[in-house]
């Protein structure tokens, strides 16, 4: 795995970002305890960076597609107006169990809405315009959940996509991987598309910045 943003860079940039709250920081916490995979949850600065986004738009309706044990969703509610909502979707059944658990126990429980099944059938299922979208699952379904949500963001809406430098795999002069491939993909596609305009942030392992015209 090729170091994108130098380990010193990142610890500076925890030090001097503001802390997490104690039931995020939990989350973070037992992830790390509990599972191998622990490096796909959002981590600090990236959470601060979430919420204090959420808390400058104050969004009505925010969109979470990959849901893991919840860390990501209870930043992103952080920002959430009186009477609003996220709807977060999880594939594994034990993934999304762990993050109720975390959930039930947030100020935003009940804001915060849990969908079990597969993000592609779940989407158009869901009668809401939404003013952010977290799109953090599967990397060879983005480009699906893009044009699956463009239509429903909102004018000025933003649509942030999760690990748009995979690692590093996308820098390389020829890009292997499955996941590398489709993320690669999805970027030229979001580039392509006149109905966005779009960052891509070097956070992390990259986060794509996507406003809606
Ligand atoms: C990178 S993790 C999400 C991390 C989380 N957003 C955070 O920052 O803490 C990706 C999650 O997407 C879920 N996932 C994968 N494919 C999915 C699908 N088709 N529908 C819904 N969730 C899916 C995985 O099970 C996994 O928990």
């Amino acid at each position: 795995m090729m170091e994108i943003v130098s380990s010193l860079a990142e610890a500076y940039a925890k030090e001097y970002t503001s802390p997490e709250d104690d039931l995020i920081a939990e989350v973070a916490a037992y992830t790390m305890q509990t599972h191998s995979n622990a490096h796909m949850l959002s981590g600090h600065v990236q959470g601060r960076f979430l919420s204090l986004l959420s808390k400058l738009l104050k969004p009505k309706c925010i969109l979470e597609i990959g849901t893991y044990t919840g860390y990501s969703a209870l930043c992103l509610a952080q920002g959430l107006e009186e009477g609003g909502e996220l709807h977060t979707l999880e594939l594994r059944e034990e993934d999304a169990n762990i993050a109720k658990g975390f959930f039930e126990r947030s100020l935003a429980k009940d804001k915060i809405k849990l969908h079990l099944g597969d993000a592609k059938t779940i989407i158009p299922t869901l009668d809401q315009t939404w003013d952010i979208v977290f799109i953090d699952a599967d990397k060879t379904g983005y480009v699906e959940y893009f044009d699956l949500v463009v239509p429903l963001v909102k004018q000025n809406g933003l649509i942030i996509a999760d690990n748009v430098l995979f690692h590093g795999e996308v820098l390389l002069e020829t890009i292997s991987g499955k996941n590398a491939k489709a993320i690669d993909t999805f970027n030229a596609h979001v580039k392509n598309d006149d109905r966005v305009e779009q960052v891509l942030a070097t956070v992390r392992d990259g986060l794509m910045l996507i406003r809606k015209k």
